[in-house]
């Protein structure tokens, strides 16, 4: 864990860079939409493309999260986020994050999508304060966390849970003793309440305890493994659930199996959640808003209706075009 973790003061300083990337001359394409809108309908609503239009009879079939996060958190926009990266500039031997700004309030779940290569997981190991930014701050519940000593550091992570894109699993550990871990590492339960708490969090995430329990990783399918790494991520009640790529292989139903907790874990938990996800149609079920990061910067924060109504070039192709 040490190793991945860098000093601010070894951080190097990185090419001037200005704001927001200017928009350039509208494209043909962008003339054309434009002559399409005089009818009074948006052109992404004339040409749903076939995710488009997925996306969006998927939003009107239930409610969505930002619906149900708006209607459930009255107030929290005058609060302080329980998450804030602002302005953050990240580089290694080249940069990789500018003027990097989101935010996660009590409760909501930021979808962080992007292109591979564009720094998702590297946002993740900011938050854990795994890495620490070049200039710019991390904030957890309005305390910036760049200057914490490596103690002060861990015990902020405590509050955090983590689900790796691999699952990540212990192989030659039970499934008991993969969700166990955390609690024998971090807290002073005894055997009774570490298996009490074990049983709880595989109920939680649909496993049942007497069947997996005694399992290796290697017995259960992806799906099940990625459910034993939410369990085994939730086991301390963290606050905060960091998933990188938590669908990431999975067939389509156990990719519904995995949004639906997550949801779950939201809603029923108040948790405050971060996602890197590559499926964008779990990301419009899941997400109160969503984060894109293209060439460095965030190209979009909003939520998923704005950002399927969105007539922006870049995030038109990236959700499939038009
Ligand atoms: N410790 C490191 N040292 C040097 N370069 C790194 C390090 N960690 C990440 N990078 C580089 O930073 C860039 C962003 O990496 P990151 O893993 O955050 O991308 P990502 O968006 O999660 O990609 P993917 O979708 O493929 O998982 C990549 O070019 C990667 O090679
Ligand atoms: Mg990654």
């Amino acid at each position: 864990m040490s190793d991945d973790t860098r000093d601010a003061a070894g951080s190097r300083p990185l090419p001037p860079t200005g704001g927001v990337e200017p928009a350039g001359p509208p494209s043909a394409e962008q003339s054309a939409s434009e002559e399409r809108r005089q009818d009074g309908r948006r052109a992404s609503e004339r040409r749903p493309t076939t995710i488009r239009r997925a996306i969006r009879d998927e939003l009107a079939e239930e409610e969505s999260t930002d619906e149900f996060y708006a209607e459930t958190h009255p107030q929290e926009h005058r609060v302080t986020p329980v998450i804030e990266l602002d302005h953050v500039y990240l580089g290694f031997d080249r940069p990789i994050l500018e003027d990097v700004s989101i935010e996660a309030r009590k409760g909501e779940t930021i979808c962080l999508v992007g292109e591979s290569g564009t720094g998702k997981s590297t946002t993740l190991k900011l938050i854990l304060r795994l890495l620490v930014p070049d200039r710019g701050n991390v904030c957890i519940h309005g305390e910036d966390i760049t200057n914490l000593t490596f103690e002060e550091a861990l015990d902020a992570r405590q509050h955090m849970g983590m689900v790796f894109q691999s699952a990540a699993l212990f192989d030659s550990m039970s499934v008991f003793e993969n969700v166990a871990y955390p609690l024998r590492e971090h807290t002073a339960l005894d055997d009774d309440e570490i298996e009490h708490r074990v049983r709880e969090k595989l109920a939680f995430v649909d496993l049942d305890p007497d069947q997996v329990m005694g399992q290796l990783p290697s017995q259960l399918s992806g799906g099940m493994r990625k459910r034993v790494g939410i369990a085994r991520g939730m086991a301390n009640n963290p606050e905060i659930m960091l998933y990188d790529e938590p669908t990431s292989g999975l067939d389509p139903l156990s990719t519904g199996t995995i949004t639906r907790l997550i949801m779950k874990l939201q809603r029923e938990l108040d948790v405050t959640s971060v996602v890197v996800s590559h499926d964008i149609r779990s990301v419009f079920r899941m997400a109160t808003r969503v984060a894109v990061l293209n060439e460095r910067r965030i190209a979009f924060f909003g939520t998923p209706e704005e950002m399927a109504a969105s007539d922006d070039k870049y995030l038109r192709d990236f959700l499939g075009g038009s």
